[in-house]
């Protein structure tokens, strides 16, 4: 049996999960992860023996514009978690509890290095700072009170059903649109990109083989540059090159992300991926394809988001 707990803010829509819903095997529960007593509940209620934490404010923009939410949820809410674990399994014997995190913990990485699981933190945003804070404090319940965590670290996931703030949807969909693509600074930044299917498979075999008390990166090896990523989205979709406008740049904008992903593979398993322009094109297809979907995102409280960013850029 498998519990969704999510609090359905901005990005959240159960239009996403319909495929799932009617499943004798799911359940869903509006609720937020800072809710400590909501969350013992559940654990307690469900019989719940393990935790997979994917819940976090993960948007670097909208930290710049405010970090007080990524504080609340991204550190107070897996501190809420881990003792409402604590409290409800004791020692924890035969318990998992896994924390989604990202390559942004390990700041920009020069070009020629990769950042393996040793590599030190150093978040330079809001958003990396709370999930590099977040971390810490699991591995500090691993060792202080033997709690059963493991963490992935994961590069940028792209992908079908991904809230268009991203740049992949965001670009796409303004291509669609004859709408300027906003590349910020040179459009030299470098992100390794994963399919989300390939990362979820991934989350899913460190979950079931991977040891307690240690940290897996999971990478796919795609280093792309940001303006060769719209120019490959462009292409794709038969537009012109002129709609990309290189914009100011974002504040603490790391350069590269670059991790070693060797020790999951050697210690957890591999997976067959997807390659990426064939990732690219499935996605292209899916945002043509569901129009309905990002129309009404596109329509909502978005549209304040977008115009107070990129009015600023
Ligand atoms: P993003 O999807 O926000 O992921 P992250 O910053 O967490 O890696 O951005 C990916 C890259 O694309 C990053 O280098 C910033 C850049 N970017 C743009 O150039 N323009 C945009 O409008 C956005 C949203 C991102």
């Amino acid at each position: 049996m498998v519990v969704n707990l999510d609090k359905l803010t901005y990005a959240g829509n159960l239009e996403n999960l319909r495929d799932i819903e009617s499943n004798p095997q799911y359940s869903f529960i509006k609720g937020d992860i800072c809710d400590r007593p909501l969350v013992t509940q559940i654990i307690t209620d469900h019989n719940i023996d393990t935790i997979v934490n994917f819940a976090a404010e993960t948007h670097v923009d909208r930290s710049i514009l405010s970090s007080a939410e990524f504080i609340q949820t991204n550190i107070g809410g897996v501190q809420a978690l881990l003792d409402a674990a604590r409290e409800v399994w004791g020692e924890g014997v035969g318990k998992r509890f896994l924390q989604i995190s990202t390559d942004e913990v390990y700041g920009s990485i020069p070009e020629g290095q990769l950042s393996s699981e040793t590599f030190p933190l150093s978040p330079n945003n809001p958003y990396s700072a709370s999930k590099a804070a977040a971390d810490l404090l699991v591995l500090s319940y691993y060792k202080t009170f033997k709690f059963p965590a493991l963490i992935t670290r994961s590069s940028n996931n792209y992908g079908p059903y991904q809230f268009p703030e991203k740049v992949i949807p965001l670009m796409i969909l303004n291509a669609l649109a004859d709408k300027e693509l906003p590349v910020y600074g040179d459009g030299l930044n470098i992100r390794d990109w994963i399919y989300v299917e390939d990362n979820c498979r991934m989350v899913d075999m460190v979950l079931h083989k991977g040891k307690i008390g240690e940290i897996y990166n999971i990478g796919a090896g795609n280093e792309v540059k940001n303006i060769d990523l719209v120019r490959t989205i462009l292409k794709e979709l038969g537009k012109s090159e002129s709609l990309i406008h290189l914009v100011n740049d974002r504040p603490g904008h790391d350069r590269r992300y670059a991790m070693d992903f060797s020790k999951v593979k050697q210690d957890v398993g591999s997976l067959e991926s997807v390659d990426f322009k064939e990732g690219i094109k499935q996605t292209i297809k899916w945002y043509r394809d569901n129009p309905a979907w990002w129309g009404d995102i596109l329509r909502g409280s978005y549209k304040d988001y977008y115009a107070k960013v990129y009015s600023r850029r």
